[in-house]
């Protein structure tokens, strides 16, 4: 058997920051920002909602467009790297709040790569028999994690989450080929320090801000377009297929210009790569299944479709998964 998904949701918190609201904030333009990465909104959690409530919220409409009840449901992954707390998992949090009471749940921390980590975990387990019926969701509030004085990062980052249901299905449909891969020598571009046992937590480790998202984006930018590129013509060699075969590429929406040259890098028209960056900003690991809900709202896929998944993150990590709709 394979592994297929047959039910997806979104959710976004209703408060939006917009580029004109940063201007207030640090030294930026609603100009720079638009030019440099496509971004126009984000979206912000108000204080009090926990990363388990965005994902309830897509769980629940993923689970109604699969009409699968939670209670059927024997794994939850969710990819995160804003959880709830540091143990028990969000994904625990998750279980609870579903009522998913026959599941085993657990976080996949692997940044903006943290869905297709987590579907290509649930579609191993899918085929090997120990998983019938899997969710699988990409949820962060980024937001507290961010530092609002430092412009190369607050700009980027919004809140939200994406779900994915996941059930059986003949070999030859759902996913064709996944691939996931990780370079721990480059850990340093992108990285929120602490707390942890290399940074404590202290009120030093605060006052430095080292709760905060850091990250190298001149760098993790050159990296992010070869590695999602390289990994995404694997998927589809490792099919069988070509870019001409693919409906609709749905890349982590980090930067409209990543996501433009990733495109060109694989020769697909620009019709043909779904955005939606310039609402929602970076969502890390929600990123992906929100495009991919959005995009069956907005019929740009229909059963029967090749669709191409490539994530990049922190890690660094990247995949990518091709599938049939
Ligand atoms: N407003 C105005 N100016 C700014 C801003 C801002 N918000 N931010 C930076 N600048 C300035 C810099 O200070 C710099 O000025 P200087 O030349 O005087 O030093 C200048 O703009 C250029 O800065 P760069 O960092 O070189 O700008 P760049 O074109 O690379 O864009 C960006 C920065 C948007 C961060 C880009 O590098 C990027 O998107 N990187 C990749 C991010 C990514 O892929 N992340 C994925 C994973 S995230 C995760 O895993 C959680």
């Amino acid at each position: 058997m394979a592994s297929k998904i047959v039910g997806l949701g979104m959710y976004a918190p209703p408060k939006k920051l917009s580029n004109h609201d940063l201007e207030k904030m640090v030294e930026t333009s609603d100009s720079w920002i638009v030019e440099r990465t496509g971004i126009r909104f984000r979206r912000i959690s108000d204080p009090g909602t926990n990363n388990s409530d965005l994902a309830l919220a897509a769980s629940r409409k993923a689970l109604a467009d699969a009409g699968v009840r939670p209670e059927d449901l024997d794994l939850i992954l969710i990819g995160t790297c804003s959880p709830d707390m540091v143990i028990p998992s969000t994904a625990c949090f998750l279980q609870m709040k579903l009522g998913a009471s026959n599941a085993f749940a657990m976080d996949v921390i692997a940044a903006c790569s943290g869905f297709l980590y987590g579907l290509s975990v649930a579609d191993a387990f899918i085929r090997s028999g120990r998983a019938k019926k899997a969710l699988v969701v990409g949820s962060e509030v980024l937001s507290p994690l961010l530092d609002y004085t430092d412009r190369s990062t607050c700009i980027l980052f919004g809140d939200g989450a994406g779900a994915a249901v996941l059930t059986e299905c003949p070999e030859g449909d759902g996913i064709l080929s996944c691939h996931m891969q990780s370079d721990g020598n480059l850990w340093e571009l992108i990285q929120i320090p602490g707390p942890g046992t290399v940074n404590p937590l202290t009120p030093d480790m605060i006052s430095q801000k080292l709760h905060c998202l850091r990250m190298s984006g001149n760098e993790t930018f050159k990296h992010a377009v070869t590695k999602m590129g390289d990994v995404a013509m694997k998927v589809l060699a490792d099919a069988g297929y070509g870019v001409d075969d693919l409906a609709l590429v749905v890349p982590h929406q980090a930067n409209l210009r990543i996501i433009s040259a990733v495109g060109k890098r694989l020769g697909v028209t620009a019709e043909k790569v779904f955005v939606n960056v310039d609402k929602y900003g970076n969502t890390s690991a929600a990123s992906i299944p929100l495009a991919l809900a959005e995009a069956k709202a907005q019929n740009r896929i229909a059963s029967g479709d090749l669709v191409l998944l490539v994530a990049f993150g922190s890690g660094l990590t990247w995949g990518a998964v091709l599938m049939r709709m």
